[in-house]
C-alpha cells in the first residue's frame, strides 16, 4: 500500500493506472476510520482494480462554531485499517495542498442543500461538493463510494455528478451499525458513557416509525411526531432534536402528509455536545 500526499503524484499515479487499463474506485473520508468506512473499502475492492482512499479533514465544510479543531484523528490506525482491507493508495493531502493561496473556486448544488442539514449548516454542502470535485480530479475514479448514513450528502453528490457530467458512478453503501443499533460515525467517539448508552434510542425510534408505517400509519407529520415523543421520553441527557422529516427517497422532496412514494425518515439530534444524524428507508 502506498501513501501519497502530493496532488501531482496522486494525479500522475491515477493517470498511469488508467493508461494500464486499470479501473479506479475512490473512497473519500475524513479519517478516524470505523467499520462503516471499511465496508465502503471492501465494496470498492470488489468493484475496481485500484482502490484509493482519501483521508482529509476538509476545513471548508465546517462552520465557524463546529468541531474542526477537535475532529478525531488517528493516521497510523487509519493506515493499518486501510492495509487490512487491501487498499492500494491512501491519499493524505495537506490543507495547503488542497487549498493553496489564491484558491477561490467552489462548487454549489443550489436547491437540495437548503433544508435538513443544510438549514443549520449553510456552507457545509458547498464545502463537501468542492472538496469531492477536487478529489475526483486528483484521483480520476470510475467509481466513488459514499455511506448512506449521510443520506443528503449522497443525494447532493449524485446531483452534482449528474449536473456536471462527471464520468463517475456513485455507489451508496448501507449504514453500518453498532450491535446496539447506533449508526457508526467518527463523531460517536465524542459521546460520554451515559450519552453513548442512550444514543441507540434514536435508531429505535426510527425503527418504530418503520413498523408503524408498515402497519398502515402513512401520515408523515404523525410519524415524525411519534419519533420525537419516543426520543424525548427515552433520553434523559440533554437532547435537542434539530429535525425529524420524511423525504422522497429519490428526489429528496419533503413529504408532510400521506406517504405514497418511496420515503426516508431523516433525523439530526444534538445529544449533549454531539450532533448525530441517522435515517431509515420506510
Ligand atoms: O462524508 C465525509 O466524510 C465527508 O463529507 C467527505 C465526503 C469525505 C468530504 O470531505
Amino acid at each position: 500500500m502506498q501513501q501519497i500526499s502530493s496532488n501531482l503524484k496522486m494525479q500522475d499515479s491515477a493517470r498511469e493506472s488508467r493508461r494500464r487499463g486499470q479501473s479506479i474506485a475512490l473512497v473519500p473520508t475524513m479519517g478516524f476510520l470505523h467499520e462503516g468506512h471499511l465496508e465502503l473499502m471492501r465494496k470498492a475492492r470488489e468493484k475496481a482494480d485500484l482502490v484509493v482512499v482519501s483521508i482529509f479533514v476538509n476545513p471548508i465544510q465546517f462552520g465557524p462554531n463546529e468541531d474542526l479543531d477537535r475532529y478525531p484523528r488517528d493516521l497510523e490506525g487509519d493506515l493499518a485499517k486501510c492495509r487490512s482491507v487491501g487498499v492500494d493508495i491512501v491519499f493524505t493531502p495537506t490543507p495547503e495542498e488542497v487549498y493553496p493561496e489564491g484558491f477561490q473556486t467552489v462548487v454549489t448544488v443550489t436547491e437540495i442543500t437548503k433544508f435538513l442539514c443544510g438549514a443549520s449548516r449553510p456552507n457545509h454542502f458547498q464545502g463537501v461538493t468542492t472538496v469531492v470535485s477536487k478529489l475526483f480530479n486528483l484521483t480520476l475514479p470510475d467509481y466513488a463510494l459514499f455511506g448512506e448514513k449521510d443520506f443528503q450528502q449522497l443525494a447532493v453528490i449524485r446531483r452534482m455528478v449528474a449536473d456536471l457530467h462527471f464520468p463517475i458512478e456513485i455507489i451508496g453503501v448501507p449504514i453500518v451499525r453498532e450491535t446496539d443499533g447506533l449508526a457508526m460515525s467518527s463523531r460517536n467517539a465524542y459521546l460520554p458513557p451515559k450519552e453513548r448508552a442512550e444514543a441507540p434510542e434514536i435508531y429505535k425510534a426510527l425503527k418504530n416509525a418503520g413498523t408503524l408505517f408498515r402497519k398502515g400509519l402513512d401520515d408523515a407529520t404523525e410519524l415524525c411526531r411519534t419519533v420525537s415523543e419516543q426520543i424525548n421520553n427515552s433520553i434523559e441527557s440533554d437532547c435537542e432534536i434539530e429535525y425529524i422529516e420524511i423525504h422522497d427517497t429519490n428526489n429528496l422532496t419533503q413529504i408532510k402528509n400521506k406517504i405514497s412514494t418511496p420515503a426516508t425518515i431523516l433525523i439530526a439530534v444534538h445529544l449533549g455536545k454531539t450532533r448525530l444524524i441517522d435515517n431509515l428507508q420506510l
